[in-house]
């Protein structure tokens, strides 16, 4: 991890270049040791940053360039009873979603991951990319509360399963670890 690499040579400007550069994509069908390897990399680029809205924004490059197969990537965060658009990286998309509407809004409804094989068969799916075929969304829950919800989109049918659901999660708890919500207005 660099972080302990860059206490050890106190150079964090030269470390935190050298970090960016190693972050490549890699081949594998093997989920666990992508997803290990993604996170290893998140843990890397927000371990040491304060502000949410640049980890937020990172984390979701991060997934843009690492994960095969998608098309949108990002984040909706919980603001004032609804979701609302946060950092991602895709197509523009819509801005407001309800609680309740929607994948988005079905997961931060129910603070249950939603895995979703064919959207066009998920009732009040909200199209935001008409490529968009499979999606998956994992609730951002700290201390009990909604923070808001983490959305990937592939232009694939069944693109995700139960195994990207438990490494998402992961994904997640790093980000609760990592980011201060409360800063987020
Ligand atoms: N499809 C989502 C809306 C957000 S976009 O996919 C970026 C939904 O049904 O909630």
């Amino acid at each position: 991890m660099w972080s302990s690499i860059a206490l050890l040579n106190n150079n964090f400007k030269i470390l935190w270049g050298d970090e960016m550069q190693q972050i490549k994509k890699i081949k594998t069908d093997d989920k666990k040791k992508f997803y290990n390897y993604l996170n290893l990399k998140l843990t890397g680029l927000i371990c040491e940053e304060p502000d949410w809205l640049a980890n937020l924004s990172n984390a979701s490059a991060l997934l843009w360039l690492l994960l095969e197969d998608i098309n949108w990537a990002g984040f909706y965060l919980y603001k004032n009873d609804e979701l609302i658009l946060g950092p991602f990286q895709g197509k523009p998309a819509c801005t407001h979603i309800e609680i309740g509407k929607g994948v988005c809004g079905a997961a931060a409804n129910e603070i249950k991951t939603q895995v979703v094989k064919n959207v066009h068969d998920f009732p009040g799916h909200i199209p935001c990319d008409s490529d968009s075929k499979s999606e998956i969304v994992v609730p951002i829950v700290k201390d009990n509360k909604l923070m808001g919800v983490l959305d990937i989109d592939s232009p694939i049918i069944d693109r995700f399963n139960d195994e990207d659901a438990e490494y998402l999660q992961k994904f997640v708890n790093l980000l609760n670890k990592y980011v201060d919500w409360s800063k987020i207005s």
